[in-house]
């Protein structure tokens, strides 16, 4: 009998503009890459020894981890994503098998570009679908998933396994991305609006500021800390419903850290306006102005992100700003057609969301 396996493969993604916005309930424009993560799983026979054991194999970094499928335990590194996946799956009622995972990927890690999404979303839908092949084949794996109910459950990954108090955005991206297409989000009602993203002969790329960033150690969680103080003393659920004047009289740096989420709103939506003009340069100029404001007012920018940045504007971008989490990463650049982008750089445009491959 052929053993019963699944592939499901998990992009990355680049978040064109819209940052630290999402858990303050505002509205960002990401899209996934092609870069991403490949999880195949193969079920363990019932007969065998392995039929409680989840045994996963990274192979860029040539680790192993197995952990019983009914209680994993805590683990660090990328073994925390696995054992926090399979923990929520089952605590959310997916039935679960027992499985031989093995784990590849080409997104840079610490890179700005959501390897930890990719792999989250990834190990969701491989488990589930072979969980859902329930013995019967990987046909019946292809029902459909709640994909804001997925991405809400790897959210919860991060939180509580890995400590990276992240919101939806990467998750969503890499559920929900389309060819040519970025995806605006709106945090408050989960609404996502697909946006043409046709570059035409303009270049996207990310160039690596070769600082990585750990979201869990890093000012992340201490920013969204200011949001939720500034949030108390202003009274309002989400920054969205401030009143500007109200934020003025916050205290520093609570009042740079909401006065860069308002603008950041409005920045997102002045993009969009921009992209279905298609005013490429207007977009650039959207991108500058983001990046200043992540370090001005929210200070989350590192003088390596700047060199890299500064690189990418000595090469002619039209617009150039750090992407993903702050303190570290990678920088975005926008080149025009006649401006070819450094040679170091990757190119990212738009490609499919996270989906079943054939076996
Ligand atoms: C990281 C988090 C996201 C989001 C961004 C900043 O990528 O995982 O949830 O907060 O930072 O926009």
């Amino acid at each position: 009998v052929d053993p019963e396996v699944v592939r499901a493969f998990a992009p990355g993604r680049v978040n064109l503009i819209g940052e630290h916005t999402d858990y303050n309930n505002g509205l960002a424009l990401p899209f996934a890459i092609a870069a991403g993560v490949t999880v195949r799983a193969e079920a363990s026979s019932i007969h065998s020894p392995l039929a409680e054991v989840i045994a996963a194999y990274a192979h860029d970094l040539d680790e192993s981890d197995e952990f019983m499928l009914q209680e994993p335990g805590p683990a660090d590194g990328w073994r925390a994503f696995v054992r926090g996946t399979v923990v929520e799956l089952r605590r959310a009622g997916y039935p679960l098998r027992a499985a031989r995972l093995q784990i590849s990927g080409d997104v840079p890690q610490g890179s700005g570009l959501s390897s930890s999404a990719a792999l989250e979303v990834a190990l969701c839908l491989a488990l589930a679908a072979l969980g859902a092949g329930n013995g019967t084949g990987a046909t019946s794996a292809e029902a459909p998933l709640d994909r804001i109910e997925i991405a809400r459950l790897c959210a919860r990954v991060e939180n509580e396994w890995v400590g990276a108090h992240t919101g939806l955005l990467d998750q969503l991206a890499s559920l929900y991305g389309a060819p040519d297409k970025a995806l605006c989000i709106d945090f408050d009602t989960l609404e996502i609006g697909p946006v043409p993203l046709e570059l035409g002969d303009w270049h996207l790329v990310i160039l690596d500021s070769g600082e990585r960033h750990v979201h869990a150690s890093s000012g992340y969680n201490e920013r969204r800390e200011e949001c939720a103080k500034a949030r108390e003393l202003l009274g309002v659920d989400s920054l969205r419903q401030a009143d500007p004047q109200k934020i003025e009289e916050l205290p520093d740096p609570l009042r740079l850290r909401a006065e860069h989420v308002l603008s950041e709103n409005q920045r997102v939506r002045e993009t969009v306006v921009a992209l279905r003009d298609e005013d490429l340069p207007a977009v650039g100029r959207l991108l500058d102005a983001s990046h200043e404001s992540l370090r001005d007012l929210y200070q989350i920018s590192t003088p390596a992100v700047e060199a890299a940045r500064e690189r990418l504007h000595r090469a002619g971008a039209a617009g150039a700003r750090m992407v993903g989490g702050g303190f570290g990463g990678g920088v975005l650049g926008l080149f025009a057609p006649d401006t070819p982008p450094p040679a170091d750089t990757l190119e990212v445009r738009p490609g499919p969301g996270a989906h079943l491959l054939d076996r």
